[in-house]
């Protein structure tokens, strides 16, 4: 026995006999089941399911147990309860152990597999999370419903009796999507039928990971990698357009989004009240028409539809916690310094003492009418907790909003074996096993737009603050004003440079600058204008210091400091809603400042996030002239640029005498053949008005030379493709003449490249190289 357990504590890195830690002195002792020699409680875990066995344990032992495992104890926690605790960022953070361990030989210690207070971690978080940001996640509309497009397409194109694997085409909806609208990169994964070697050898890959979290080192270094290895060099080729970011992105992203997508479409088609009421509003509320980025916040049924999918169903099922310092958790578990921590997530989404007894129930009503703003804190943490919850929230939210009500809008749905229940399969994250439907085609379906539901551009630009176009003298005489910002995406950042950017046309002199920058010397002197954010309840990084000293301020330490606050938030965060614009809002007063103007406030989730501070901007510059005596200019700054539209697009098309041409408008545009065929498309236009088109009439387009070709002309020539030219013409010519135009509208509109050179060509190309 002496043996087994030298040899298991080799393994295992920590004594496993006699009295361990977790059941010292008086605590209760947390229930493990019986271990076997060696590979103590490895065999208690199916390899392929580990979330089955993790609910039988569930089952067995109640809202806490222990396993040993390769590497670490583990304490498992299935109650909302002890998770609270657990979920205390003061005392426990987050622990890379099992298959995220794995998996950092693939994306090395960027984000979600980064340890706790690893320097790149923060790096890599710096960097990647402005790409989510409320202005980029609405510029990626008419992307995320392009690829939602393909996949209407592709399920048209197979009809009503084709037998469709729900999660082989949501995880290429969502794989192409995170490719396009992160790195611009298209996979056209539904242009191919076999999936793409990507998704294969990541799908083997996570798997491994997986596999290898529940064996022990010895026997995980006696196995063969050579496949574990391969999977890794494809990807690794695959992405090399994207790097590690893009492999974090697909990892983290992909598998996640469609397996919420194909867990909500089987619990509509388990529950037919919900699967008519999501009908009933996406028709409402769409009007037959495609989506546009208005809607999004104006489907509450299919927002409570995913809540509650991910409630029962959370993707990614388990995170991992660590205590800093020997922990007792409720008062009655000692947890030690060490000791792998594991919420189920999916079982503390279903804790009876929160959700009710039908708390096993697919009901998206729990989640309308303000019942999921009420939830207690952290009682459906499905994209995980705190700092290392998920930064593609957002990003996979509008994607899913987005396919849900294309989806039903167009088509039926039926499974296709009725007698189908639930079966799982877990590649680190789970899914439905085996779950088949059919898609039929609505009557009245409307024509998909591709491309014409593209979200307008937000009205607003990142960058240092415009200098206005004044003389220093002018903006000395200006009163000063401070705008103040804690942003990590970039939003409250942007509003706050427009702020800067108006300010010398509204009277004042505008320094710009992050909270943290400005903490401990508030100016005195003129407005200060604070635009900031939360994040899980949270300053934004750029922000923490200064919310730190706000919240220790004793007495009224800022007399003095006149301040108006403006919160950028987003209401899916119930119970942090504006937390931190709130609380400095308020503090400020506390500590004695003179607070201008009410608070305003921005929902990231709705429609009029930037309309709000629009509203709110107006009342700010009406309410400082009033106190500071200021009058407006029109003087223009950069951000009031004055834009003025010359001609009516129709003068190439008379340059190149085509009289006739009008401009028309593509109403659908879409490919009808497969990737390996040469590309066809179905293109309809409306016609101009006044146009008539009879049968045997004929159609012509004024085109345009290839991308291509004008770029092979200026390689050719060495010249810029920012070069300017006039043309000047003795006689009649078609190209533009008298005026500087751009070469490259030159040779895109006016000149044939596709043609081959004629002698006469040749000719007057030697004279020019002679005279050269
Ligand atoms: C329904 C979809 C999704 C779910 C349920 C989900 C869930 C989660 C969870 C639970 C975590 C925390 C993991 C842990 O603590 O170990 C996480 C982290 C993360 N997620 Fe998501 N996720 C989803 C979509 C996405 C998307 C679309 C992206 C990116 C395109 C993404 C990127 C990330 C990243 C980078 C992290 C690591 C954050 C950090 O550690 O700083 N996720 N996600
Ligand atoms: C990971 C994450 C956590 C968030 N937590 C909160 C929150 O607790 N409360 C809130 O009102 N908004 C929350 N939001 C929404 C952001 O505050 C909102 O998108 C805001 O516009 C971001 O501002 P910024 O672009 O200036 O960083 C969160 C967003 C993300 C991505």
């Amino acid at each position: 026995m002496f043996f087994v357990d030298l040899v298991s504590h080799l393994i295992y890195g920590q004594p496993i006999s006699g009295e361990t830690g977790l059941s010292r002195g008086n605590y209760t002792p947390i229930p493990q089941p019986p271990t076997i020699p060696l590979l103590r409680n490895a065999l208690q875990i199916d390899k392929k399911l580990p979330y089955e066995s993790f609910r039988l344990l569930h089952r067995q032992y109640g809202e806490i147990y222990l396993l040993e495992l390769p590497g670490s104890r583990v304490v498992f926690l299935n109650s909302h309860r002890l998770t609270l605790e657990a979920l205390d960022e003061n005392t426990f953070h987050k622990a890379i152990t099992g298959g995220l361990l794995e998996l950092r030989g693939l994306v090395g210690d960027a984000l979600f597999t980064a340890h706790h207070g690893e320097h790149n971690w923060e790096i890599a978080h710096r960097i990647l999370t402005p790409a989510f940001s409320p202005a980029n996640i609405k510029g990626m509309f008419g992307d995320m419903f392009d690829i939602a497009s393909q996949l209407v397409l592709k399920w048209e194109r197979y009809g009503p009796e084709h037998i469709i694997i729900p999660a082989e085409d949501f995880t290429r909806l969502a794989f192409d999507t995170v490719a396009l609208c992160t790195m611009g990169y298209r996979v056209n994964s539904f242009y191919n039928d076999a999936v793409q070697p990507f998704i294969v050898s990541m799908a083997d890959y996570l798997l491994e990971a997986q596999r290898r979290a529940t064996i022990p080192s010895v026997v995980k270094a006696l196995s063969s990698t050579a496949k574990w290895d391969a999977d890794r060099a494809l990807m690794n080729e695959i992405v090399s357009k994207g790097g590690e970011a893009l492999i974090t992105f697909m990892i983290a992203g992909h598998e996640t989004t469609s397996g919420m997508l194909t867990f909500i479409t089987y619990e509509l088609l388990k529950s037919p009240a919900s699967y008519a009421k999501v009908r009933e509003e996406v028709d409402r509320v769409l009007q037959g028409k495609p989506i546009q980025p208005e809607h999004l916040s104006k489907l509450p049924y299919i927002v409570a539809v995913m809540r509650e999918a991910l409630r029962l169903h959370p993707p990614a099922p388990v995170i991992a916690v660590t205590p800093y310092e020997d922990t007792i958790l409720c008062g009655e578990y000692l947890v030690p310094k060490g000791t792998i921590v594991v919420p189920q997530i999916a079982r503390i989404q279903r804790d009876p003492a929160v959700w009710g007894e039908d708390a096993e129930k697919f009901k998206p009503e729990r989640m309308l009418d303000g019942k999921f703003e009420d939830l207690p804190p952290k009682a459906w943490i499905p994209f995980g907790n705190g700092a290392r919850a998920c930064i593609g929230r957002p990003f996979a939210w509008q994607e899913a909003i987005i396919a849900l009500a294309t989806l039903f809008q167009r088509f039926d749905f039926v499974m296709a074996d009725e007698r189908y229940n639930l079966t799982l399969k877990q590649t680190l994250t789970i899914k439905p096993d085996n779950f088949h439907i059919r898609a039929i085609p609505r009557d009245n379906a409307p024509p998909l737009v591709i491309g014409a539901t593209s979200a307008p551009k937000p009205s607003i630009n990142v960058g240092e603050a415009a200098p206005a176009a004044l003389s220093n003298e002018e903006m000395e005489k200006k009163v000063p004003m401070a705008v103040l910002y804690g942003s990590n995406t970039g939003s409250s950042e942007a509003f706050a440079q427009r702020i800067a950017s108006a300010a010398a046309s509204n009277g004042f002199n505008a320094r710009i600058a992050t909270l943290d920058a400005a903490t401990g010397h508030l100016p005195t002197i003129g407005p200060t204008v604070i635009i900031t954010a939360s994040f899980e309840g949270e300053p934004a990084d750029n922000a923490g210091r200064f919310v730190q000293d706000l919240t220790t301020m004793n007495d009224t330490p800022l007399e003095g400091v006149s301040y108006a606050v403006f919160g950028c938030g987003n209401r899916d965060w119930a119970l942090t809603y504006q937390r931190i614009p709130k609380l400095i809002d308020e503090k400020m007063e506390a500590a004695g400042a003179k607070r201008l103007l009410e608070r305003g406030e921005g929902d990231a989730a709705g429609a009029e996030f930037f309309d709000s501070f629009d509203a709110w901007e107006v009342k700010l510059w009406e309410t400082l002239s009033t106190i500071y005596h200021t009058t407006s200019t029109n003087r223009p700054t950069e951000e009031e640029l004055v834009v003025k539209l010359y001609g009516t697009g129709m003068e190439r098309a008379i340059s190149l005498r085509q009289p006739d041409a009008a401009l028309g408008k593509v109403v659908e545009n879409r490919i009808l053949t497969s990737n390996a065929e040469q590309e066809k498309r179905h293109i309809e236009f409306e016609l101009p008005e006044n146009m008539t088109y009879n049968a045997g009439d004929y159609l012509a387009i004024l085109p345009t030379n290839p991308p291509a070709s004008v770029r092979r002309v200026f390689a050719r020539y060495k010249l810029s493709e920012e070069a300017m030219i006039t043309i000047n013409a003795s006689g009649a010519t078609t190209l533009p003449t008298g005026r500087p135009v751009e070469l490259k509208q030159v040779l895109s509109g006016y000149v044939e490249l596709s043609q081959p050179a004629s002698k006469r060509n040749l000719e007057t190309l030697i004279e020019a190289a002679d005279e050269a």
